[in-house]
Parts: structure tokens; C-alpha cells; sequence
């Protein structure tokens, strides 16, 4: 099975709420990446709801409800956002850090620190039959942290790879080898462009990808369908590689 692509479309509001007008709208996106092949969309409410906020998320849901496709809410470990996904229930929570004044989201989440809190956190979306990956760096004390929390998905931290800093795709290989030891699914996302995909995909194990702000960014010029068709033919060619 190919690898999957989630398209995040938190940039589509980004665009959106520089006006506060109602366009253009994220949930409009995300049903033409659908059209287009997507296998899911993928959407971070921030606490400081900066692009997608509440409104979006139930649209959201109702939208990847209908087209049978799967809803990943990135957000944080509070007991906000926690109540939140248990109302809401996306078939995915993406558990990521948060710092307000940060740009995106920067580093991975430490579920070493998280301890028996952020555990408690993932018992009880997984309770709520809600799929629990955690955002973290490829690190052998997350990943093992990561399964014992109670995850059933990690998904690799790619910002220093997307940098393109020397033996970052080795790192990615190790932490997907020993996630995939530990039983866990291997997502990987931030900062994936077109280039850089292909190898990343090229690692064995990784079998999904969240990729937002380049693919946005390409559809400002090739369109949102074509973008989503694009990055999905530099996925076949990092799987021709594999
Ligand atoms: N995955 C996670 C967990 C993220 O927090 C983000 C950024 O919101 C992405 C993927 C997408 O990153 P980018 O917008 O750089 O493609």
C-alpha cells in the first residue's frame, strides 16, 4: 500500500483569518486535496486559534465523515484540547508541543517529561476510540516512552532533515527501525517539500506523511488538485527507490 498523504490546511486559514473574511475557506480545501486523492486532511487547533478555529474543526469532522477519509487533529496535551477531540472525536490525535509565541511547531513533544499526565491524556482519547500518534524526534527514550504512554502511532519530527542538516535522514532510518521493533506506526512530517519527500519516503517503515505549508505554498501556482497530485507522484518516486 502506498504511503499515505494528509494535507494540512492550516495555511489555508492562515490566509483567511489575515482578513477575517470567510475565505479562503480550509474545509473548501480540504474537499478538493479529497478530490484530488488525499487521503486524509490534517488540521492543528492552536490555543491561540492564530488559522483553524473551533468552527473549522466540526466542519472538519463532518466533512472526513462523509468522505470516509481520516480526520487528524494536531493539538496539545491540555485538558482543553483534550476535552475538545473527546467531544469532537477525529480519527486521529497528533499530540505536538506548543509555545505560543513560536512561529510553527518547533521540536518535538517530550513524553519522557509528559510522564504519567500526558499518559493519562493518551488513555483517554484511546478510550474514546480516538487513534493517538505522538509528534516526536526520532529519539530511542520517546519512541520507548511513546509506546509505553499507551500510542499506537509516532510520527517523526522532519524539521531538522527539511534543513537539510547532515546525517538527519540516518537519524529518521534508526527511529523508524525501532519504532516500527516497538509496534508502533511511523508518520513523519514538517518543513516536506516536493525534493525532499522522495528519500524520506525511502525509508522502510514510514507509512504516512503531514505535509502543510509547501504544498500550500505549490498551489498558489499550480493549484490545490495538482499540488496534492504532485506531492503524491514525489511519493511514488521515493517508493520506487525503497
Ligand atoms: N506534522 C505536525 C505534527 C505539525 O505540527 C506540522 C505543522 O503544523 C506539520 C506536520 C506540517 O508541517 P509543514 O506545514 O511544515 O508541512
Amino acid at each position: 500500500m502506498s504511503v499515505r498523504l494528509h494535507v494540512n490546511v492550516d495555511h489555508v486559514a492562515t490566509v483567511r483569518n489575515a482578513r477575517g473574511t470567510p475565505y479562503p475557506d480550509p474545509v473548501r480545501a480540504a474537499e478538493e486535496c479529497l478530490a484530488a486523492g488525499a487521503d486524509g486532511i490534517t488540521a492543528h487547533l492552536r490555543e491561540d486559534r492564530r488559522h483553524i478555529v473551533d468552527a473549522d474543526v466540526e466542519r472538519l469532522r463532518a466533512l472526513l465523515s462523509r468522505s470516509s477519509r481520516t480526520f487528524n487533529l494536531e493539538m496539545a496535551a491540555t485538558d482543553e484540547m483534550v476535552a475538545i477531540a473527546l467531544r469532537v472525536k477525529p480519527d486521529v490525535c497528533t499530540l505536538v508541543p506548543e509555545r505560543r509565541e513560536e512561529r510553527t511547531t518547533e521540536g518535538g513533544l517530550d513524553v519522557v517529561a509528559g510522564g504519567e499526565r500526558l499518559a493519562r491524556q493518551v488513555r483517554a482519547l484511546a478510550v474514546a476510540g480516538i487513534k493517538v500518534s505522538l509528534f516526536i524526534a526520532a529519539d530511542a527514550s520517546q519512541i520507548e516512552r511513546s509506546r509505553a504512554a499507551g500510542a499506537v502511532q509516532i510520527e517523526l519530527h522532519t524539521g531538522e532533515y527539511a534543513h537539510g542538516h547532515e546525517g538527519e535522514l540516518a537519524r529518521l532510518a534508526d527511529g523508524a527501525k525501532l519504532a516500527r521493533a516497538a509496534g508502533l506506526e511511523v508518520a513523519a512530517g514538517h518543513g516536506l517539500t516536493q525534493d525532499n519527500v522522495p528519500a524520506l519516503v525511502a525509508i522502510p517503515g514510514i507509512v504516512e506523511l503531514n505535509i502543510g505549508h509547501a504544498l500550500v505554498s505549490d498551489a498558489l501556482f499550480l493549484g490545490l488538485g495538482a499540488a496534492v497530485r504532485a506531492y503524491r507522484a514525489a511519493i511514488g518516486r521515493g517508493e520506487r527507490k525503497s
